[in-house]
């Protein structure tokens, strides 16, 4: 159990530890007197599917894809990721009420629970939330007990054919008792805007909601401080207030030469609430929020704090790989801090609410996010998805979502939905009416946005006209016509690109493939970057449209990371089992495509990324296409000190105008050279990929080597499997075995490898051309050196110390 004290009267006790589980649905678990001291203890977030095993039936979704262009019922294997999530579940954890909170106030907030959780306390139900990705909160005053334990219980179940990827399944984001006085300031009862940024100055306005259970008039005075982010007072302001039951106040504040947030600088501020009765602290509350003021141009695309800006973004599933859907911070801050390297400055939350975590980190770390809330509305893609709740929660839902998140700078837009089948019907604008009208009356400050994919029949149907800013999801060639056709339309590409590519795998004849399947005996994709479904293209097409529409505000490619589910190309063929379409694999290790969106996101960093590896054993003589993705203009190829010739970018050429390529390599073993070229053809940089040796030796690389002892933190270990020289063997496949001695425990392996069914809970990993992944969790205060040893027959072992401080 950990405590964080956001004020002298208002405990907030996470509630991570001691958590007892069930698998199953058994009756009457609610009950105090049922004894579940055979079941599991676990830790929350916990995501109970993740460990496995993989198994084709799980989930095993027999239906038409229409959105995939199907016309027929067949198999989807592994759509939702081949594990065991669905199904009934039960938590159980006691807990104790602080002393000295007789007379006070009970909240459980919870952050999210997958799926259709049903909540009691000391056997009392409390409520429900059906929607697995929505954070609620209840207040329990009427049903703790003092003097004696608690109990709090939560009953939840995973439906079949509810989601087209991974849910994930059980608490899986944080739960939080919170203990306040009668008078508080109400959940997510904190507003901040900034309506005017002028002259050097910020207006400020702060909203805040108190609200008192005891139903009786009380005399408060409510004070606002804004602290810069060194912890200096910028403002303050303070109002008396009479809480009948509950009371709104408006403070209207002003910060001179505000520090703006941005994705370079990501400035913020903090706003400190304190409710006083009598002179006395009732309670106090803290918002984070940043200044920032942005706007789409229907001509020139997007402007932050008055500068034209591009979104470079990314759209993201919420699983974190190997870890599962169980909420992470490190692991959620490493994936960023993995994009924010490569050049990427935005978000999609592709298609829910994340969690909060991300928020906070986009926040600090500067990304820009659009806020998704749905997949679906009243039109079923799966049968038992969002459709079943559409009516009784759409509103709760996303109101939740804005009021949740309406105060972080990161969040530019409302996205109410996701290629929703609406847009095939004449009432669509209605429904998408009714959703950004709840947006902007929840907050008229950011514009609403949906992804189309449906584009003739969505514009037909007169959706979106309803949005502030439509999104478009795929077919890039319109952009040119929305722009002539409407003109007064904001252009951005909600989802594009969708291309697919297995990290480090290369097939011949290498040829653009745009097919919904492909049929690799492997289940694997080329990782060229020329293969996608019929509706995506390649990140070249993607990066054209960007800059041949300057109208645009930039784009969302699909997705960032590999995801656990919908594994297109392969969705009819086990044991296919994540995505192909990550930038990243399904560990964060670089594809080659990362390197593509690198050199052109982040043009002023050197990039200079030749491809394919050079260990082509049997082609010899072989025509192997050598490609290269660099921020340079033009290069020079050698194989074996032989010049293969130059090449320059050619921006009439769909595929020679972004990456440089020479065709006709013929393979021999040896030493590929790249020399980039200046200007004047003068030799400015050079990078060279080798035949390697034997895998000869493994060898540990933590992106962290000293992590917090708080049992949350991690460390990402690349396991390399090198040759004798220190390369990696960009075949290797070698089984490594890995022992821990010292306060840490595996959390999860990995490979990258989206048909492997090896459990991600293991102390083993067969590498997958040359990387695996070893994730080290800290125990939780013990502090000490936790010593990593990894083996593998025939090769030399390797060992590496984490601390743990
Ligand atoms: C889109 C959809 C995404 C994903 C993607 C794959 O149409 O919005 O969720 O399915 O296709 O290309």
């Amino acid at each position: 159990m950990s405590t964080s004290a956001a004020g002298r009267e208002r405990r907030v006790v996470v509630l991570e530890s001691g958590w007892r589980f069930l698998r199953s649905g058994v009756a009457g678990a609610e009950s105090p007197e049922f004894d579940d001291g055979a079941w599991d203890v676990v830790r929350v977030p916990h995501d109970w599917a993740i460990r496995g095993p993989f198994d084709r039936n799980h989930d095993l979704q027999i239906k038409t894809v229409v959105e995939d262009g199907e016309k027929r019922p067949s198999e989807h294997i592994a759509r939702t990721g081949g594990l065991p999530h669905v199904g009934q579940g039960w938590y159980r954890r006691k807990f104790g009420v602080p002393p000295g909170s007789r007379g006070k106030r009970f909240f459980l907030e919870f952050d999210g629970v997958m799926a259709n959780s049903r909540v009691y306390v000391n056997g009392e139900y409390v409520g429900s939330w059906p929607y697995g990705y929505s954070s609620f909160c209840f207040e329990i005053t009427d049903q703790v007990r003092f003097g004696a334990e608690n109990l709090l219980a939560v009953s939840l179940e995973v439906k079949p054919n509810a989601s087209r990827w991974y849910p994930g399944a059980g608490i899986y984001r944080n739960v939080r008792l919170v203990v306040t006085g009668q008078l508080r300031v109400a959940h997510w009862g904190t507003w901040v805007t900034t309506p005017e940024i002028r002259e050097g100055r910020a207006a400020v306005r702060v909203r805040t909601e108190l609200d008192s259970h005891s139903g009786c008039a009380e005399d408060a005075e409510l004070e606002t401080r804004i602290l810069d982010d060194s912890g200096a007072e910028v403002a303050r302001g303070a109002e008396s207030v009479r809480v009948e039951g509950s009371a709104q106040v408006d403070q209207a504040l002003e910060i001179e030469s505000p520090a703006l947030w941005s994705p370079g600088s990501p400035r913020l501020y903090t706003a400190l609430s304190s409710v006083s009765v009598g002179g006395e602290i009732v309670d106090r509350h803290e918002t984070s929020f940043g200044i920032r003021e942005f706007r789409f141009d229907s001509d020139e695309g997007f402007f932050l704090n008055g500068r034209s800006t591009k979104l470079k973004g990314v759209c993201m599933h919420h699983d974190l790989g190997p870890l599962g859907a169980a909420v992470n911070r490190r692991a959620l801050e490493r994936q960023l801090e993995i994009l924010v390297g490569m050049g990427c400055n935005a978000v999609r939350t592709s298609h829910n609410p994340p969690a909060p975590e991300l928020l906070e980190l986009c926040d600090r770390m500067g990304l820009l996010v659009i806020d998704e809330a749905f997949d679906e509305w009243r039109l079923a893609k799966v049968e038992n998805g969002y459709n079943l709740l559409f009516d009784d929660w759409v509103e709760r839902d996303l109101r939740a979502m804005i009021r949740r998140d309406r105060n972080h700078p990161c969040v530019i837009m409302w996205s109410i939905g996701n290629e929703v089948p609406e847009q095939r019907s004449e009432d669509g604008a209605v429904v998408a009416r009714m959703l950004a009208d709840i947006c902007h009356q929840e907050d008229p400050t950011r514009p609403t946005t949906l992804g189309f994919n449906n584009q003739e029949a969505a514009i037909r149907n007169g959706l979106p006209d309803v949005v502030d800013v439509p999104g478009w999801n795929y077919k890039p060639e319109k952009y040119l016509e929305f722009h002539r056709d409407h003109p007064g339309w904001k252009v951005y590409g909600s989802e594009t690109e969708s291309c697919v590519s297995s990290r480090g795998v290369y097939h011949f004849p290498v040829e653009e493939v745009k097919r919904r399947q492909m049929e690799h005996e492997s289940n694997h994709v080329s990782s060229y970057d020329m293969c996608s479904p019929q509706w995506g293209c390649a990140p070249d097409v993607g990066f054209a449209v960007q800059d041949d529409c300057p109208f645009s505000a930039g784009e969302f490619v699909w997705t960032g990371f590999d995801y656990l589910g919908e594994p297109t190309p392969y969705n009819h063929r086990w044991p296919s089992r994540s995505s192909y379409f990550g930038i990243l694999d399904l560990c964060g290790f670089h594809k080659d495509r990362y390197y593509a969106y690198r050199s052109k996101w982040r043009p002023e960093v050197e990039t200079l990324h030749l491809f394919p590896h050079w260990n082509w054993e049997g082609r010899e003589g072989e025509v192997v296409p050598v490609h290269c993705y660099t921020s340079f203009r033009s290069a020079e190829l050698f194989l074996n000190g032989e010049s293969q010739g130059v090449r320059r970018k050619d921006p009439g050429s769909v595929y020679d105008r972004y990456r440089l390529r020479w065709n006709d390599v013929r393979y021999q073993p040896g030493v590929l050279k790249v020399v980039a070229l200046d200007e004047d053809a003068r030799p400015v940089s050079s990078r060279e990929v080798r035949t390697t040796g034997a895998a000869a030796r493994i060898e540990l690389r933590p992106d962290r080597s000293e992590i917090a002892a708080d049992g949350r933190d991690l460390s990402f270990i690349t396991v390399r499997i090198t040759d004798a020289d220190g390369r990696v063997c960009p075949c290797a496949g070698n089984l490594v075995s890995f022992e821990l001695d010292g306060p840490g425990r595996i959390a999860a392996v990995g490979s990258g490898d989206p048909t492997s069914l090896e459990p991600f809970e293991a102390d083993e990993r067969r590498a997958f051309n040359g990387l695996c992944l070893l994730i080290v969790k800290s125990a939780e205060k013990q502090s000490g050196r936790v010593k990593v040893r990894a083996t593998s027959p025939g090769l030399e072992a390797a060992e590496i110390a984490v601390s743990c401080v």
